[in-house]
């Protein structure tokens, strides 16, 4: 990728929306509008644009546009209680405009965050975070990795991770975007430096849903997918990868990970909002999933 991912401000602008409305329940980012260019700031700060965009824009595309929150708030609630249990190392695998580095209260201050991306993202998003004023701690570390080339491992030793503290990882809204190949090459790369007890959330896309004669069965699904499908890969970021759990757990345990949690984003992000599914309901086909590393 030889610019600023597009999809990491697309996903930041879903934080920045729901900041204004009811569903900030479920998870809420009041930085991520300091993340956004012009045109999205606009659709999220401007009341009526912001409805309007909810109905008709990219959430109609976006209609599991829930699930950005969902997995946000899947894997910061289990980082605050690994956090108290006394991990100090947060890797944030392709942080995009994650902003919990601006977010982050006084019970993360012991905590070193490096955020691993691409350089060119990377390079955007510290101007964005100069631009609003704000900075980040003075031993936060920016990793620039590409997943498909590098060896995330060794970058991030390079960077100063101690291979004798457990860590945790979020790797959320990524593995869509890369090949198999490279999934396993930093699954098996992260084993090699994490201690026991380190932890990875990740999301997914159901791998069902690259089966055209499946995606017969719920066309409404279909035809939001092919959209998204179609978006993305218009901004360079194709989607190209998806499992279903059982099939990510046996591949993870190769690679020296168990995953010790799985449950969709519907089923989640149940849990913390109230009424009636609508439009904006995350789908049973975007799963959640948490990996420890045991010896
Ligand atoms: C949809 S964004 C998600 C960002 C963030 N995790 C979030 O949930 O807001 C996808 C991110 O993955 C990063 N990414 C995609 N392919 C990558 C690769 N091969 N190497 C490193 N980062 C990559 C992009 O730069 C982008 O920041």
């Amino acid at each position: 990728m030889g610019k600023a991912s597009e999809t990491a401000e697309m996903v930041a602008a879903v934080r920045a929306a729901y900041h204004y409305g009811p569903e900030a329940a479920l998870f809420d980012d009041p930085y991520a509008i300091n993340m956004l260019g012009p045109q999205y700031w606009l659709k999220c700060r401007v009341p009526f644009l912001r409805q309007h965009y909810m109905r008709q824009g990219m959430f109609k595309r976006l209609k599991s546009s829930l699930s950005v929150l969902s997995r946000a708030r899947y894997g910061e609630d289990q980082l605050a209680v690994a956090v108290k249990n006394g991990m100090r190392q947060y890797v944030i695998l392709g942080a995009g405009f994650d902003t919990f580095a601006l977010r982050a209260g006084a019970e993360f201050k012991e905590v070193t965050v490096f955020e691993v991306d691409t350089l060119h993202s990377q390079a955007a998003k510290r101007k964005k975070i100069r631009t609003c004023g704000r900075e980040v701690a003075p031993d936060h570390r920016f990793v620039a990795v590409d997943f498909e080339k590098d060896k995330v491992g060794a970058k991030l030793i390079e960077s100063g991770f101690d291979t004798l503290k457990p860590s945790f990882f979020s790797w959320q809204g990524v593995l869509i975007y890369l090949e198999k190949e490279a999934i396993i090459g930093a699954l098996k790369g992260l084993a090699d430096i994490a201690m026991p007890g380190s932890i990875i959330v990740a999301d997914f896309m159901d791998g069902r849903l690259f089966d055209p004669g499946f995606l017969q069965t719920i066309p409404e699904i279909a035809s939001d997918l092919e959209r998204l499908m179609a978006h993305t890969a218009s901004k360079g970021e194709p989607i190209v990868t998806g499992f279903v759990p059982t099939e990510f757990a046996e591949l993870a345990e190769g690679c020296g990970w168990t995953m010790t949690d799985t449950v969709n984003s519907k089923e989640f992000a149940a849990k913390f909002l109230d009424g009636e599914p609508d439009y904006r309901w995350p789908t049973e086909f975007d799963h959640l999933v948490t990996l420890e590393r045991v010896q």
